[in-house]
Parts: C-alpha cells; structure tokens; sequence
C-alpha cells in the first residue's frame, strides 16, 4: 500500500482525489482548515483516511503540522497541494488580493519547499501542485489569482529543474485545470466544465503516469495552445 497526502482535501478536486485514491488502496491523510468537513470525510471513510487541520497561511506552524503527518504515515509517496483560493477583483480590493497572495504564493511555496526537502532526505517521492490554465497568462477579472497560479507553475517547473539538476528520484507534476464544477468555478462564461469525478479520475491516471504536465480535462491543452500565443490585445478584450 502507498501512501499520500492531500493539502485542502476538504473539497472540491482534493477531497475527489482522496476518494480515488482510497478506492485504489492507498492509504490517505487529508488537511484543510474546516474542521467539520474533517470531522465527516473521517466518519464516512469509517477512520481510513487520516485528517489533520492546517490553515496553510500560518506559516510558523506549517512545517510542523506537516512533519506530524509525515510522521503518522511513516512513509510518504506522494503529496498532492490542492489548496487554494480565488475571486474575481478587478477593483483590486487589497484585502482579497492580499487573502490569495497568502494563500497561493506564500503557503503553497512553504509546503512545495518542505515536501522537497522532505523527499529529497528520504530519497524519493512526487509532489504534484494544483496551479491553473489561468497561470498563463494575466487575466484581468482575477489579477493576483492568475499571477498566483503562475508562480504555482514556474516554482514547479523549478523544482524539476533541480530534481535533473542534482539527479534526484523525485517527480514533479503540474496539474492545470480549466474549468472544474466546484464552488470556485465563479463568472459568466465558463465552457468545458468538468465534473470533479472526471477531473480526479484524471488526474489520478496522469499521476500513475508520472507526467510533468496535466490538462484537466485533456481538451484544454488546446486553450493553452492558444493562450500562449495569443496577442495581448486579445487578452485585453477577454
Ligand atoms: N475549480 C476550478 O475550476 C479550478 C480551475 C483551475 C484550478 N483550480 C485549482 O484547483 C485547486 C482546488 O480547488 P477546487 O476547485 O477543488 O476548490 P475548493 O473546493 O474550494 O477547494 C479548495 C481547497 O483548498 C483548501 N484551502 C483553501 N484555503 C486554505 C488554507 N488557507 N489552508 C489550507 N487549505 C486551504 C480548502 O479547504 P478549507 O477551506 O477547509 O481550508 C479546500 O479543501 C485550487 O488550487 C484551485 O486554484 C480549480
């Protein structure tokens, strides 16, 4: 049995990916802030799936609450950092483009630096981040979300820089969803929803695979594709 953990496994993809996971015999511990939904995923996975509550803003307490759960497991074979938040804010309202910074850039960087080093000591391990399609480009309607997602995706990119680097036995995945039906799919306009069954069952076959990169679902490679090249002043009308 392998065994893995989920960062914001409360709901949503995480929580979807824990009952993959769980289904396919690996033993799972999820965190999340809501100690409720906690309490419940516990109850109803009859004690399997291990839970821990960790706000990954609180930066001081971060590396311990994850050595704890590193510790319980004994072993750890794969981590999966799905936590994250967004708004739309093209008012840029301090107050919520500091909430997602917190969130998306200073917390996840902390559990990506503590999982690597993690990994690195007991010499192996993959670490899979949850970033977006919206990491590629700025987009106008959720400016720090976007950029934030960026950051998710170069840091991961980095991170596999270091593994070629140094030649470590460690993966990195880079999980990049479009659109998926969960509460933060927010706005007008949303196309190629995904069901989050689909998008975890997804994701889980990419990570069997070991892939660098995975579009959720696969079709959105192409709006990738076309975001990439696309002239700014597109972006602008967007
Ligand atoms: N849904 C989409 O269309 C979509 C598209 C592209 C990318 N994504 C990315 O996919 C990931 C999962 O999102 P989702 O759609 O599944 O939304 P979700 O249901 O809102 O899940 C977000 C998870 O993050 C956790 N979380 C939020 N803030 C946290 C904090 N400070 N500390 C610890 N955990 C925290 C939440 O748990 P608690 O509230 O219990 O803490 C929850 O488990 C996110 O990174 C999101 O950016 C989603």
């Amino acid at each position: 049995m392998k065994n893995a953990i989920i960062i914001g496994g409360t709901s949503g993809i995480g929580k979807s990916l824990s009952e993959v996971l769980t289904t396919n015999n690996w033993k799972v511990a999820i965190t999340g802030r809501r100690e409720k939904l906690l309490k419940e995923i516990k109850e109803s996975s009859n004690n399997k799936i291990l839970t821990l509550q960790h706000d990954i803003t609180e930066i001081d307490i971060s590396d311990i609450k994850m050595e704890s759960l590193f510790k319980k497991l004994e072993s750890v074979n794969l981590v999966v950092v799905s936590s994250g938040i967004s708004d739309l804010n093209q008012e840029l309202e301090w107050q919520i483009e500091n909430e997602i910074i917190k969130t998306n850039v200073n917390g996840i960087a902390k559990i990506y630096e503590f999982v690597f080093s993690k990994f690195k000591k007991q010499g192996y391990g993959h670490l899979v981040g949850i970033s977006s399609i919206a990491s590629l480009r700025g987009n106008r309607h959720c400016p720090s979300y976007s950029a934030s997602k960026a950051f998710q995706a170069n840091y991961l990119e980095a991170l596999r820089c270091i593994v070629k680097n140094e030649r470590l036995n460690i993966k990195i995945t880079d999980v990049q969803p479009g659109f998926v039906n969960t509460v933060m799919a927010k706005g007008d306009g949303l196309f190629w929803v995904a069901p989050v069954k689909k998008a975890s069952t997804q994701i889980y076959a990419g990570i069997l695979k070991e892939k660098r990169k995975i579009y959720i679902t696969k079709r959105w490679r192409l709006i990738a594709w076309t975001m990439k090249i696309a002239p700014s002043w597109v972006l602008e009308k967007l």
